[in-house]
C-alpha cells in the first residue's frame, strides 16, 4: 500500500487551497496539495467579478462589515465577518505585490467598482476574469516555492479516529484515488489536513459551477462527524445564461447594466423590488424579482429577463467586461454589443458548509476547512458578490498558518457541541440518511467502521493504522464498483436528484416541494445501492470518479433540503411560501447537521452578533 507523508495536506487546489498551502509553507511546514484537478483548472478560475476590500479614503472595514452583516440578513457570525473585513485590504495588497494583473485607474491605482449590496464601490477586479488572474498569481507562488502537488488524485475519504464524540476524534490524513493510474493510496498528515474543495453546484441542474463541483469535502467531513452548518442557504445568482448556466458577472450591473422585462420595463424600480439600489440590490432580492416577473407573465419567452449593457459603449465594455462579450457570444449566440443578453437565476454558491472557527479549525483535531466548502460563517443567509474571493485567501491563509503550528489569535467561534446549542426537529416524509444495506460497500462510508468490513478492533489505533484501515475500506469499495457488471449508472441517479432540487429547492420553496425532494433523494439513495461502473478501465476512469462523486451529491442534496424544511421563516436566500417573515425571536440561529452513524441529527447554535466594538442589531433589510 502506498503511503505519502507530509506535515500538512491540503485537499483542493483552488484559491483557498493554494493560499493555505503557501501560508503553511511560510511557517516552515512540508506541505502538499492533493487535488482532482490541476490547480489552474480549479473553479476559482471562473470567478469573474472581484474582491471586496476597503482600500480607499471614504471607505472603512467597519462599513464593509456592516454591509456584509446586512447582506447576510443577520445570520453571519460577527467575529468571522470582522476578520474578513479587517484582513481583506492586507491580503488584496499581497496579491498585488505577487503581481496580480488588477484593472487600474488612469492614476495607476487598483480600480474598484460598485457591486450589489455595497454602500461603497469597494470591489477590486481584473476585467471580468478576477478569479483567473488570482489563481494564476497564486499558482506562480506555488511553483516558486516548490510546493508538491498531487494532481488528478480524487480524495475519497478522511482518515479519522472513531471515538464516540467528534470532538474527541483526530484526523491523520486522507485517502486518494489516482485518476491516472487507478491506485488507492494514503496521505498521512503529521500536523493537519485542510479541506478546500470548493462548491457543490452539481447538486442542481442549472448552475454556474463546474462539473467538478460536487461538494466532496463537505460530504467527507460530514460523514467523518464534523457538523455542517446552514446548508439550506444556497445562492442563486441573478444573471446566468439560460441555456448553460454560465455566469454573467454582477460587474455588468456594477458598471451600469440594466435589467428589463419583456415589456421593456426597468422592473427593479418599476415594481418596487429595490427602489433605492435597483439592479444593485443584494443577489437574493434581484433573483426573486426576476422570477416574480417571469411568474407574473412579464418574462421573456416565459423564462428569463434581459440584461442590457449596450449604452456603456464598446470601449468601456471591452476595457472592463471583454470576457462577457465572448461568453455571451459563445454560449448563448448573443452579441451583447448589439442586443441585450438573456439572463435568469442559477445556483451559484453555497453559503453553508463545514463548520469552522475563524482559524479554519473544525471540531475534529487536525482537520481544517477553508473557502466555499467551509462555513465560518461570513455569509449567513446571503453572500454579497465580491466577498467569496477575499474569504478564500483570508481563511485559506489562516487555516494554513494554524495547521502548520504558526501563531494565530484564539478563536471566538465555538465548534462542535461546545458552548450553547439546542436540539432540533424536522418532520420528514421518509427516513433521511444512509439506506440500511447488507452490502454497505455500495454506500461508500455509510457507517464508517462497517462499510468495508474492517473494524476498529482489527488495528492498534495508531495514526498509520487509522490511515491504512481507511485506505483498505476505499480500496474494497473501488474493487466492488469495478467488479459489478450490471445495475444502474450514476448519471441517471444524479440527474434525477439535480432536477428535483432545481424544481423544489430553488429560489422559491414550499413545504410540499421540499418533501417531494426528500422522497426523490431517498429513492436515489436506494438506487445507488445498485450503482455500477460501466467502464472497467483503471486509467482516467471518469465514470468511476463521477460515481464516487454522486454519493456526495446525494448526501448534500439531502442536507440542503432538510435544513430548508426545518427553517420556518424567510431569511436571505431562503424563501418559504408558508413563512413570509424573518422571525428573529425563534430563528437567529445556525442550522447544524451531524451524521451519526448514517443518521442526520439536527441541532442549532446561536448566531454571534457581538463584534469587537459593537453589536450588530438586526434591522429590516431593504435596498
Ligand atoms: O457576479 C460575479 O462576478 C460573481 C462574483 C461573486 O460571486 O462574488
Amino acid at each position: 500500500m502506498s503511503i505519502y507523508e507530509h506535515d500538512v495536506i491540503v485537499v483542493g487546489a483552488g484559491g483557498a487551497g493554494l493560499r493555505a498551502a503557501i501560508a503553511a509553507q511560510e511557517e516552515g511546514a512540508d506541505v502538499a496539495i492533493v487535488s482532482k484537478l490541476h490547480p489552474v483548472r480549479s473553479h476559482t478560475g471562473a470567478a469573474e467579478g472581484g474582491i471586496n476590500a476597503a482600500l480607499r479614503d471614504g471607505d472603512s472595514w467597519q462599513d464593509h462589515a456592516y454591509d456584509t452583516m446586512k447582506g447576510s440578513d443577520y445570520l453571519a457570525d460577527a467575529p468571522a465577518v470582522e476578520t474578513l473585513c479587517t484582513e481583506s485590504p492586507k491580503e488584496t495588497i499581497q496579491l498585488e505585490h505577487w503581481g496580480m494583473a488588477f484593472s487600474r485607474d488612469d492614476d495607476g491605482r487598483v480600480s474598484q467598482r460598485p457591486f450589489g449590496g455595497l454602500s461603497f464601490p469597494r470591489t477590486t477586479y481584473a476585467g471580468a476574469e478576477t478569479g483567473h488572474q488570482l489563481l494564476h498569481t497564486m499558482y506562480q507562488q506555488l511553483v516558486k516555492r516548490g510546493i508538491k502537488v498531487y494532481d488528478e488524485w480524487h480524495v475519497m475519504d478522511l482518515a479519522v479516529t472513531d471515538e464516540e464524540h467528534p470532538e474527541e476524534r483526530t484526523c491523520h490524513g486522507v485517502v486518494g484515488y489516482d485518476i491516472q493510474q487507478g491506485e488507492v493510496a494514503g496521505f498521512r498528515a503529521r500536523d493537519g489536513v485542510i479541506v478546500a474543495t470548493g462548491g457543490l453546484g452539481q447538486v442542481f441542474d442549472h448552475t454556474t459551477n463546474a462539473v467538478a463541483n460536487t461538494g466532496d469535502g463537505v460530504a467527507m467531513a460530514y460523514r467523518a462527524g464534523v457538523p455542517i452548518e446552514d446548508m439550506e442557504f444556497v445562492q442563486f445568482h441573478p444573471t446566468t445564461l439560460p441555456s448553460t448556466g454560465v455566469l454573467i458577472t454582477e460587474g455588468v450591473r456594477g458598471e451600469g447594466g440594466i435589467l428589463y422585462n419583456e415589456e421593456s420595463e426597468r422592473f427593479m424600480f418599476e415594481y418596487g423590488y429595490a427602489s433605492n439600489d435597483g439592479e444593485l440590490a443584494s443577489r437574493d432580492v434581484v433573483a426573486r424579482a426576476e422570477l416574480t416577473e417571469v411568474n407574473e407573465g412579464r418574462g421573456v419567452d416565459d423564462e428569463y429577463v434581459h440584461l442590457d449593457m449596450r449604452h456603456l459603449g464598446e470601449e468601456r465594455i471591452i476595457d472592463r467586461l471583454e470576457n462577457i462579450v465572448h461568453l455571451s457570444e459563445d454560449f448563448e449566440g448573443v452579441d451583447p454589443l448589439e442586443e441585450p443578453m438573456p439572463v435568469k437565476p442559477g445556483q451559484h454558491y453555497a453559503m453553508g458548509g463545514i463548520e469552522t472557527d475563524e482559524n479554519g479549525e473544525t471540531c475534529i483535531a487536525g482537520l481544517y476547512a477553508a473557502g466555499e466548502c467551509a462555513c465560518a460563517s461570513v455569509h449567513g443567509s446571503n453572500r454579497l458578490g465580491g466577498n467569496a474571493l477575499p474569504e478564500l485567501i483570508i481563511f485559506g491563509a489562516r487555516a494554513g498558518r494554524h495547521a502548520a503550528g504558526g501563531d494565530v489569535d484564539e478563536a471566538e467561534i465555538p465548534t462542535g457541541k461546545r458552548g450553547e446549542y439546542e436540539p432540533g426537529e424536522v418532520d420528514t416524509p421518509v427516513e433521511p440518511g444512509a439506506v440500511a444495506s447488507t452490502d454497505a460497500v455500495a454506500d461508500g462510508s455509510g457507517e464508517r467502521a462497517a462499510d468495508g468490513g474492517v473494524t476498529a478492533e482489527t488495528g492498534d489505533g495508531s495514526p498509520s493504522d487509522v490511515l491504512e484501515r481507511a485506505v483498505e475500506r476505499q480500496r474494497t469499495r473501488i474493487e466492488w464498483l469495478l467488479n459489478k457488471d450490471d445495475g444502474i449508472q450514476h448519471a441517471e441517479i444524479r440527474s434525477d436528484v439535480q432536477q428535483s432540487m432545481t424544481a423544489n429547492v430553488n429560489v422559491f420553496r414550499e413545504e410540499e416541494g421540499l418533501k417531494q425532494s426528500l422522497r426523490d433523494i431517498r429513492e436515489a439513495r436506494e438506487a445507488y445501492r445498485d450503482v455500477f461502473v460501466k467502464d472497467p478501465s483503471r486509467t482516467f476512469n471518469t465514470d468511476l470518479v463521477q460515481t464516487l462523486e454522486t454519493r456526495n451529491v446525494l448526501d448534500l442534496a439531502e442536507a440542503i433540503t432538510l435544513g430548508a424544511l426545518a427553517r420556518e421563516e424567510f431569511r436571505g436566500a431562503h424563501w418559504r411560501a408558508e413563512f413570509q417573515e424573518r422571525r428573529d425571536e425563534d430563528w437567529l440561529k445556525h442550522t447544524m447537521l451531524s451524521w451519526n452513524d448514517g443518521t442526520p441529527e439536527l441541532w442549532y447554535r446561536p448566531v454571534l452578533l457581538e463584534g469587537e466594538s459593537k453589536e450588530y442589531e438586526p434591522k429590516v433589510r431593504s435596498y
